[in-house]
């Protein structure tokens, strides 16, 4: 589907989208991040937009223009990004986390640069990060939706899709979009496949193709199931 078919059918509808990557200080110069790039939340700001939704996105070190008539709220670590989207999630319709959020943060934060103690290692302790996704499922308002993203590898205790169905009954969201990531698949500009799970962890849809196809198929689903609440 290339959601042609659903110009504006988003009309009036307000959707916020997390995009990028959160990163954690570490010290007065240092940080824990991620590679994300921000292109499939950009896109899905885009592709909602072009269906007509009053569109913001919430940016976490994304080095990309957001399209005309979009909103911009740039955030750097998870903290941010947990109040600005709950912020928002208060008027929106549709709420969707595409953004990869930090797992962990430093237990300290040194206000110095760490200094090398000569050849000897450093080990770091870190803490939990408060995950936003799940918070915004269980203070979901009545005909909003939840939308999370999920980029899986497998491993020995269970495939890509064991791990999103597992993963989509935790979060609780109304759609989970899963997509295998690895060297040279999930991040960057490139194409994309996604395989779309239901709270239950039951695949309802899948779809292939540019990061803005992705994006409409995601959206098709978004619009299929604010018919049935
Ligand atoms: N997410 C979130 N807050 C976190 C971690 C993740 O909101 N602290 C969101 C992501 O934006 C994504 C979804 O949860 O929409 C799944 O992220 P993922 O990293 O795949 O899942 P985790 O629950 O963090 O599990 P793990 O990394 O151990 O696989
Ligand atoms: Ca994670």
């Amino acid at each position: 589907s290339g959601g042609a078919e659903g110009w504006g059918d988003l009309h009036g509808v307000r959707v916020v989208v997390s995009a990028g990557g959160t990163r954690e200080p570490l010290d007065a110069v240092r940080f824990l991040g991620n590679r994300s790039t921000g292109h499939q939340g950009f896109a899905l700001a885009e592709a909602a937009r072009e269906r007509g939704a009053d569109v913001t996105v919430v940016a976490a070190h994304v080095n990309l223009p957001v399209g005309e008539g979009i909103a911009r709220i740039d955030v750097s670590t998870t903290a941010e990004l947990g109040a600005a989207m709950r912020a928002q999630a208060e008027s929106a319709d549709v709420v969707v986390m595409a953004a990869a959020v930090a797992d962990f943060r430093p237990a300290q934060v040194a206000g110095h640069k760490i200094k090398k103690s000569g050849d000897g290692g450093l080990t770091l302790e870190l803490v939990p990060t408060e995950d936003i996704l799940k918070r915004l499922t269980a203070a979901r308002r009545p005909g909003q939706l939840v939308v999370g993203f999920a980029a899986e590898t497998g491993d020995d205790s269970g495939s890509v899709v064991e791990h999103g169905a597992a993963k989509a009954r935790r979060k609780g969201a109304d759609l989970l979009c899963l997509n295998e990531v690895g060297a040279a698949k999930g991040f960057g500009d490139r194409p994309n496949a996604v395989r779309m799970l239901d709270a239950q962890g039951a695949e309802v849809a899948s779809v292939e193709g540019s990061k803005l196809v992705v994006a409409h198929g995601i959206l098709d689903q978004v619009v299929r199931l604010r018919h049935q609440v």
